[in-house]
């Protein structure tokens, strides 16, 4: 009978602590590293499968452990190749190599897609996290992401630091390399641009692609600038307005930018962002140059435009001093 007792006892105060976990009576502090295999909740260690990686600026994370700690859970459909987690009355759901993602019903975007790295499913963790309610903070020198909840009745979440924490993992900015090209030479700036910078790469695409015959291409552009078109792009990103610094790269088209870059630096309020533009052109005029810049700073009127950079694609030294400065 004492032996009943002291099991019932034991399993009581099993169910006590996953209710506490699941149901946040407790704080939750856990904390991650990169490339370290030790995740360390509160005062306790737990080995993981494999160790947290940055991949594009993002933490992804082996997150069955991640999630379970954090009180959740995770189904995986080898099918679909799909994560659904579970958080109190919340699903995220997440699909390898695939960037839609799906909290409840509400579609996102993310930057970094999940992958499977070593036969690992690997997903990232910032964007989970945020979504149940957790705050998540990042210590590049320590290399470590931080993963806290308090207990709900002492929950008091501060607006100004949730905003200043949903920016980049890896620094406090976050890089986009936006680009156009229509025969590869700014496309060759802006990838070394985004290598060197780790910022995101983002090809801009006309909705109407431009005729690959040279004189047939001039035509329709020189239209373009003459009734000051503004383009549709095919792929314009929702998630702009999580830039700081915005690389902009295109050629020059007659003597200015091409029209489409109006139109992506109308498409999003860049109040406040740093804008960069990098361009290059087959007379490397100067006065192109400057009217490209002028057209620029019409178009994203309450960004910060600074002086661009106007160099041949392959000109190493200019583009490493420039985005040095
Ligand atoms: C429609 C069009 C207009 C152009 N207008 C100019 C121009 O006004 N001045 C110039 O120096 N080069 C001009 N060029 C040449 C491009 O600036 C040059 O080929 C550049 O390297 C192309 O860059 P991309 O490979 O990234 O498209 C023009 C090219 C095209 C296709």
């Amino acid at each position: 009978m004492k032996k009943i007792i002291l099991i019932l006892a034991v399993l009581f105060s099993f169910a006590c602590m996953s209710f506490n976990i699941a149901y946040g009576a407790d704080n939750i502090e856990i904390k991650l590293q990169i490339n370290s295999n030790v995740m360390n909740i509160g005062s306790e260690n737990k080995t993981l499968d494999s160790a947290p990686v940055i991949v594009n600026g993002r933490t992804l994370v082996p997150i069955r452990a991640v999630i379970e700690s954090m009180g959740g859970s995770v189904q995986w459909d080898s099918n679909t190749r799909t994560a659904v987690l579970g958080y109190k009355n919340d699903t995220i759901s997440l699909t390898v190599d695939s960037t839609a993602a799906y909290y409840n019903d509400e579609e996102s975007f993310l930057d970094t897609a999940p992958m499977i790295i070593e036969g690992r499913t690997m997903l990232p963790i910032r964007f989970i996290a945020e979504k149940f309610g957790f705050l998540t903070q990042w210590n590049p020198d320590t290399q470590t992401i931080t993963i806290t909840k308090q207990a709900e009745s002492e929950q008091e979440i501060n607006p100004q630091t949730a905003e200043e924490n949903s920016k980049d993992d890896v620094s406090d900015k976050k890089v986009l390399v936006a680009y156009f090209t229509w025969s590869g030479n700014t496309e060759e700036m802006a990838e070394y641009i985004a290598e060197q910078t780790n910022g995101d790469l983002y090809k801009i695409e006309p909705k109407t692609p431009y005729p690959n015959e040279y004189n047939k291409c001039g035509e329709v552009a020189k239209v373009e600038r003459d009734d000051n078109v503004r383009p549709e792009i095919a792929n314009l990103p929702d998630n702009i307005d999580e830039y700081d610094t915005i690389y902009i790269g295109y050629p020059i088209w007659w003597h200015t930018a091409p029209m489409i870059i109006g139109t992506f630096l109308e498409s999003s309020d860049f109040s406040g962002a740093d804008i960069y533009p990098f361009t290059q052109s087959a007379s490397m005029d100067t006065e192109q140059f400057e009217n490209s810049m002028k057209f620029i700073k019409d178009c994203a009127k309450n960004a910060n435009v600074h002086d661009g950079l106007f160099t041949q694609p392959d000109d190493i030294n200019k583009i490493d001093d420039y985005i040095q400065k």
